[in-house]
């Protein structure tokens, strides 16, 4: 299958924070591919911009040496590559104060009808000094849009004084907060799955679905973010975010067009109709996990503890919940989530959990009926199975086995599988919301992660240690157990 290329306007984009980890491994790498594939016109710009005083021709290195690190040899071409560097340049700019707006200011001399955009990949203390040194310096055109990367604050006050600074400067739709879950393929096919199918919304609701299972589970630690991540945590750095909005995929009405506020409004209903969980009932529904010294990706691995260099960090690296959607379509089907590091495998999925039939027409000798599932496998090895009884082949009698309708994306198509950001990118460029969440659905969902957190921070426990390499602390497997229900490994 060929994949059909459209280039997009010309356009400047702005990175502030281009000399750091996201910029190098993400964003460079996928503005590299969107340029092989034809799809950048040849005016687009990019400009780095951080506090380190760098020539431009240093920062075109550095973007070499991140198109080389992060992007498979079989994409690199030499003459394409030089190509794509040339569009690279540099301001060194100190946020706080009125130094190097000059330089960024003449990196974008001759750019002002077009498309700008300011990525803002710097730590979230800087945006609120960024958008007003944008407005300041006269750096904002009509045509100007603003990318904001999470975490959008640590809490509901701070998401919303973080907003409101922005909002300052920008209206809300130039505004793009950036989940770079919402950019992966399997999930956009997860709307395909639901609403270009006659098939499963029919079914898509408390009377056949017994319960759904998202699980997004590192192998990896924090990797040399310990900083950072002590003062998040597995539920403000993944549920806060990813997992919420992939539960608002599942979970939501069909909106009337994929535009950008008919599914938003959709989320926002989600998150408004979750069921509140604070004190006693935010202990009872949720666990929280730390990982100790294990095993991971075949080797021995010290415990987040020993990597963070503070033995009493109370952050959990885990986090398992029992969330329940309040309205008459999800009334009673519990949404099961957890996410962690240094788990026993890289796994995220999402498993809808259908009830079992209400009667065997076979016999014990047929052996047991399992309910049928549907698995979304969202990394790695992205694809769809449909878990369904068939009859065991052969002569004898009727034995029943249960095997998976199995669609893995990368046999079915014969594409390369784009990187989330490569999407996202090009969609503001092209001024789509669609993937991107507005201020209302980020607040919906830290006025539900708060009650939460301030019960973890009033509980005597500390979070419960398990070993690097497996599936999370023994109490995350007694949550959904006491249910009668169990944790479906691997999408098995
Ligand atoms: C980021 C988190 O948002 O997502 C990281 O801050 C996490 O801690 C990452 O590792 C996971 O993204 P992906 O695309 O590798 O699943």
């Amino acid at each position: 299958m060929v994949t059909r290329v459209i280039t997009v306007t010309p356009f400047d984009i702005v990175v502030f924070g281009g000399t750091g980890d996201l910029a190098r491994r993400k964003l460079i790498p996928a503005l590299y591919h969107r340029d092989l594939d034809g799809q950048l016109p040849a005016e687009a710009r990019i400009v780095g911009v951080s506090r380190r005083e760098l020539s431009t021709d240093e920062f075109r290195a550095l973007g070499r040496e991140s198109v080389l690190a992060h992007v498979k040899p079989a994409d690199i071409e030499p003459g394409r590559l030089e190509g794509f560097l040339a569009r690279l340049s540099y301001a060194a700019l100190d946020a706080a104060t009125d130094i190097g707006w000059e330089a960024l200011a003449k990196a974008l001399e001759g750019g002002s009808g077009r498309v700008r955009i300011f990525y803002l990949a710097t730590a979230p203390d800087l945006f609120g000094e960024i958008v007003a040194g944008l407005a300041r310096h006269r750096l904002v055109t009509p045509k100007t849009r603003v990318i904001v990367e999470k975490p959008i604050g640590t809490d509901l006050a701070s998401a919303r004084a973080l907003n409101d600074a922005i909002g300052k400067v920008f209206p809300e739709t130039s505004i793009y907060r950036i989940d770079h879950y919402l950019g992966k393929e399997t999930v956009q096919n997860l709307m395909a799955l639901r609403f270009a199918n006659a098939l499963f919304e029919p079914l898509w609701n408390a009377a056949h679905i017994d319960h759904v299972q998202i699980t997004v589970a590192e192998s990896l630690g924090v990797e040399g973010r310990a900083g950072y991540y002590d003062t998040a945590g597995a539920m403000r750095d993944m549920v806060q975010n990813h997992i919420m909005q992939l539960l608002c995929l599942v979970a939501m009405e069909p909106p009337p067009s994929m535009d950008a506020d008919s599914v938003r409004d959709e989320k926002l209903k989600v998150l408004k109709a979750l069921k509140p969980l604070a004190e006693g009932a935010a202990l009872a529904a949720t666990v929280r996990g730390q990982y100790r010294a294990g095993a991971s990706s075949g080797g021995a691995v010290p415990g987040y503890l020993e990597e963070l260099g503070d033995p009493g960090s109370r952050t959990e690296t885990f986090v398992a919940v029992k969330a329940e959607i309040e309205n008459w379509r999800w009334a009673g089907v519990p949404f099961y989530l957890r996410s962690g590091k240094r788990l026993a495998s890289r796994v995220s999925e999402i498993v809808v959990a259908f009830r079992p039939i209400p009667h065997s027409i076979f016999g014990a000798a047929a052996g047991a009926i399992d309910a049928n599932r549907l698995v979304i496998r969202l990394q790695p090895d992205e694809g769809v199975k449909l878990w369904l009884m068939i009859k065991d082949p052969g002569p004898g009698g009727m034995r029943l086995a249960h095997v998976p309708l199995d669609m893995s994306f990368a046999t079915a198509f014969d594409v390369r599988n784009p990187d989330a950001y490569e999407r996202l990118v090009l969609d503001v460029v092209r001024g789509n919301q669609t993937l991107f969440m507005r201020r209302d659905e980020v607040e919906a969902a830290w006025a539900w992660i708060d009650p939460i957190l301030d019960a973890w921070r009033n509980a005597a426990d500390p979070p419960r240690g398990y070993t690097a390499g497996t599936w999370g602390p023994s109490a995350a497997i007694a949550l959904i157990e006491r249910d009668g229900r169990t944790w479906y490994e691997d999408g098995e």
